[in-house]
């Protein structure tokens, strides 16, 4: 990861790169932001020269390198911070990541003022935005390895440097699970990276059950959606418990380390990024590192159910019946709707063993996600205002993007079955909303303390774009963290 340093007195100045504000219109012109550390006068002047030369906008991710031969510094990058809020400093950093990766070092200066949340953004964004997934070596890593943030009192920025870093960090974790081909990511491999990103954090537990322990307790879901494949199912639960908590979270995330669809089988465009469907544990399980790093005062427990979803002699049928944890029974009509069957184990277990305040899962759980919403926007499900209205803030504040959805009354007679409490996937269309509605079934006195998030369509973006890398987003680690600190 970039080696991020604020400096008040920046010792190197090769290569300097300046803020640029955006003039907002077509017609107004963009501006160098005046630095908080002083520079030679005459880097400023040429800068102010330079972007109407250069019809430099300042909107976010435009970077220009001006090479200045025999003078110091030498190089120097202006990057354009939009309209300097969070957003823009977030995308700017992304951007200077990229524009800048075959620098050895970069020293950026500040503006006068800028704000801790900018610098958060800022950070955020060259970190997220160096991200790259490789497998073994890298054969062409960038040059770049450290960041020097050149600002008076440079104290005052040390938290949000911080949270920043751990935040990316957590989100680089994400992304690592989630873009590890099936190969090697099945259930047990994703336990065990798991349990040593845990083993680095103090006071963080961790319990993973084996299929005989499910077998034991009951958690008829998880077993039969991991009944088809060779690699067994696993029920990672993490807790982070600081002696300061005053609220009990339970977050719940999907894990299906490939979803072939089982019996009901995917066709060949739709299974190819089935890798991808344990994005939802992976968020779960970063966040609450994440939570643990920064020793927020808020008590976690954090449940990830973990299965391969396969076809084979021991796969389960459309039309056989599943007993859950707690007793609830489904019919499974779909075998490709398996991501509610292990979600409602585990949120069972959670009301009934847990107890929590609030629950939360997310969750790759639909197509239709992206059907109603696009590729970059999460479905949120709650019937609690205030709970909906605090995470929609957090999301929307990291830089994420969710948007509220209706669990419709007249809805819910189409979950009845013949020959079980619940039909796991009936027929009427909007998909997503009827998922909600059955994931609610399990929340028993809960149900109006839980929120659901369907994350499939943010959970991988395919191509490059600010903060996101081609591949995996890490969506949901950046919203739950600012939410989780909020809960002091
Ligand atoms: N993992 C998929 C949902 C998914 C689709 C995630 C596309 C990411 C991208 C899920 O298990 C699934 O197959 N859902 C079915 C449900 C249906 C059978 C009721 C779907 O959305 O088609
Ligand atoms: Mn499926
Ligand atoms: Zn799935």
């Amino acid at each position: 990861m970039l080696a991020i340093r604020l400096t008040a007195e920046p010792d190197r100045l090769d290569t300097l790169a300046l803020p640029v504000r955006s003039g907002g219109t077509a017609a107004a012109p963009a501006e160098p932001l005046a630095t908080s550390v002083a520079l030679p006068d005459e880097v400023a002047d040429e800068a102010a020269q330079l972007l109407p030369l250069a019809r430099f906008t300042g909107r976010t991710s435009e970077v220009r390198v001006q090479l200045r031969p025999g003078r110091m510094p030498d190089r120097l990058l202006l990057v354009g911070v939009g309209e300097a809020d969070e957003v823009g400093w977030r995308a700017a950093g992304a951007a200077l990541a990229r524009a800048g990766k075959d620098e050895t070092h970069i020293t950026l200066g500040l503006p006068v003022g800028v704000t801790p949340e900018a610098v958060r953004a800022l950070v955020e964004g060259l970190l997220l935005g160096s991200y790259r997934f490789r497998l073994g070596e890298d054969a062409d890593p960038p040059e770049l390895t450290g960041v020097d943030l050149a600002v008076t009192a440079p104290e005052t920025y040390e938290r949000a440097v911080e949270v920043a870093r751990t935040t990316a960090r957590m989100t680089w974790l994400a992304r690592d699970l989630t873009n590890m081909p099936s190969s090697v990511k099945n259930p047990q491999w994703f336990a065990a990276q798991i349990a040593a990103a845990a083993a680095d954090l103090p006071g963080v537990g961790l319990r993973v059950r084996e299929p005989e322990e499910l077998a034991a307790e009951g958690f008829g879901g998880i077993l039969t959606v991991g009944g088809g494949s060779a690699s067994g199912p696993r029920l990672v639960e993490l807790d982070w418990h600081p002696a300061d908590a005053r609220t009990h979270v339970v977050l719940v995330g999907k894990g299906i380390t490939f979803d072939t669809g089982g019996i009901s089988i995917k066709p060949v465009p739709a299974m190819k990024l089935m890798r991808k469907d344990m994005a939802g544990a992976a968020a779960v399980v970063a966040a609450t590192l994440g939570a643990a790093a920064l020793r927020l005062p808020v008590r976690v427990t954090t449940l990830a159910p973990l299965a391969e979803n396969m076809v084979s002699g021991g796969a389960f049928r459309p039309g056989d019946i599943v007993r859950h944890y707690g007793g609830l029974t489904s019919e499974t009509t779909n075998s490709d709707a398996e991501g509610r069957l292990v979600l409602a184990d585990a949120l069972a277990y959670a009301v009934r063993e847990l107890k929590p305040d609030l629950l939360i899962d997310l969750a790759t759980l639909t197509g239709a996600n992206s059907v109603a919403l696009g590729s970059r926007t999460g479905a949120l499900y709650s019937d609690n205002d205030q709970l909906a209205k605090d995470l929609l803030a957090a999301i929307d504040a990291a830089g994420e993007s969710a948007w509220r959805m209706p669990l419709p009354a007249d809805y819910v007679e189409h979950l009845g079955s013949d020959l079980a409490d619940l039909h796991s996937a009936p027929r009427q269309g909007a998909g997503s909303v009827l998922a909600a509605l059955y994931l609610r079934e399990f929340t028993g006195e809960l149900c109006d303390r839980w929120l659901h998030l369907d994350m499939s369509a943010p959970s991988w973006s395919d191509r490059d774009d600010a903060e996101l890398a081609r591949g995996a987003t890490g969506w949901g680690v950046r919203g739950l963290l600012r939410w989780l600190a909020t809960l002091t």
